[in-house]
């Protein structure tokens, strides 16, 4: 007998399609009919992927350190990362990695990158048009692309900015096709040429660029990221060498670019479809305080993470829900089903960030940020970043939604997406 909890019964090109393409109703239809664990089926993966809701089995999950990464990160990261990005290691070897890259990530150090996300807001916002609807996502994602390159990459001339903004973009843009991922997967499973390969040309440019960057920095660093990266030093003494920083600095744009756009992006969604919500976040940013505007940020993560899943395979046994997990299965949290248990968070559908004024969000049942040893690098970052943009945002426009009805929910790579872009109108604010 399977020891494997129950799942649906479609054949796996209709799971997938179903994740695909609609991945809430798909999610929202196991929980109806399997509960708080159940066993998915996607195709090209040659076991099923076990999915947990409970904050107990998260908890039992992430205290592992051993346990290593399902497949499915490798398929949709490798071919941009590299194979040494921080992302994509295991055991011993991500563990000497993340030891090196956490300092210029920890908490404290947040205060300084705070002028370089006003920066790239004050001069994005200057561009938007007023009084016409345009899209909010794509003018986030510029931002967020542009304080990686200045705050981690340390580019500081514009117009190399400039080029590699553009050369990233469409890199990311090419990689993020539902169709490209299912393309992917098809040909893993059937054989066939790999539809990323047409991407290399792109990919090589990239690599020049950055390779002149980190000449560069090696020359005169800085204090960006990269400067601190190339000064850090392993156990053993030994350093990053070129490629393995490039890997790293893909890692860190990939992981901290689109991810940080579509949680502010989010963020807008549901508070200008909030009014009391927002008003009061526009007077207390007014007022230069901070507790609602963080509690904004949680909620905003909490009801639409932007990550769906953050995964392991197992390595030992995991008890969870009266079945007893063998060694070598894939196991994942289902984030949003994770942050919409009734039993957690009264009206669980609701956007209410005073829920988490007095309450600060619990480390198992709020985990937009994955958890344990492979904990989101960048959390601190990506939270700074959000409050520092939403705050600077409110204060210079005013925004209404372009239409009525809240945004869908589409995948974009390894996102949870805003369908239509998040289409808003601005006024300017006069001060
Ligand atoms: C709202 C924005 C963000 C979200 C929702 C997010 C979410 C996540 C999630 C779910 C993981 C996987 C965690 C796990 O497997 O337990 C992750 C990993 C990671 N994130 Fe983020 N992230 C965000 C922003 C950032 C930023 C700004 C950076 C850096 C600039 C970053 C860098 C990383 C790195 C390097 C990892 C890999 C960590 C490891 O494997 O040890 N992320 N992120």
């Amino acid at each position: 007998m399977s020891p494997l909890p129950p799942g649906p019964r479609e054949p796996p090109v209709l799971q997938t399609a179903h994740w695909l393409l609609r991945p809430i109703s798909f999610l929202e239809s196991c929980r109806r009919s399997f509960g708080d664990t159940f066993s998915v089926r996607f195709l090209g993966f040659r076991t099923p992927m076990v999915m947990v809701t409970h904050p107990d089995a998260i908890r039992a999950l992430y205290s592992v350190r051993e346990h290593g990464l399902p497949p499915g990160r490798t398929v949709a990261l490798l071919p941009i990362v590299g194979p040494r990005s921080l992302l994509l290691l295991e055991g011993r070897a991500h563990l000497a990695r993340r030891r090196m890259m956490l300092p210029p990530f920890h908490g404290e150090r947040m205060r300084a990158y705070e002028s370089i996300v006003r920066d790239a807001v004050e001069r994005d916002v200057e561009r938007w048009p007023v009084g016409q609807s345009f899209a909010l996502h794509p003018r986030m994602q510029a931002i967020t692309l542009d304080v990686i390159l200045r705050a981690v990459f340390g580019v500081t001339d514009q117009g190399r900015r400039a080029r590699l903004a553009e050369r990233l973009g469409h890199l990311l843009a090419s990689t993020s096709s539902v169709g490209l991922q299912f393309g992917v997967l098809l040909s893993r499973r059937l054989g066939g040429p790999d539809p990323l390969a047409r991407l290399q040309t792109v990919r090589h440019e990239i690599d020049a660029l950055l390779a002149a960057e980190i000449a560069e920095r090696r020359a005169d660093p800085r204090d960006d990221i990269l400067s601190m990266l190339i000064a850090a030093r392993f156990e053993d003494g030994g350093a990053m060498d070129d490629e393995e920083l490039r890997d790293q600095l893909m890692t860190l744009l990939l992981a901290g670019h689109e991810t940080t756009a579509t949680g502010l992006a989010w963020t807008f969604d549901l508070l200008l479809r909030h009014p009391r919500a927002l008003a009061r976040l526009v007077a207390e940013v007014a007022a230069g305080e901070e507790a609602y505007l963080r509690a904004v940020v949680a909620e905003s993560l909490r009801l639409r993470p932007v990550v769906p899943l953050a995964g392991r395979r197992l390595s030992s046994e995991l008890r969870v829900n009266g079945h007893v997990l063998p060694p070598g299965t894939d196991v994942t949290p289902a984030i949003w089903l994770a942050h919409t248990r009734a039993d957690r968070y009264p009206e669980p559908f609701a956007f209410r960030p005073e829920r988490f004024l007095e309450d600060a969000p619990a480390t198992y049942a709020w985990i937009p940020f994955g958890g344990g040893v492979r904990r989101c690098l960048g959390a601190a970052f990506a939270e700074m970043e959000m409050r520092v943009a939403l705050a600077e945002i409110l204060r210079r426009r005013a925004l209404r939604p372009a239409s009525s009805a809240a945004e869908r929910v589409a995948r974009r790579n390894v996102t949870f997406s805003p369908r239509t872009g998040t289409r808003v109108v601005a006024e300017v604010l006069v001060a």
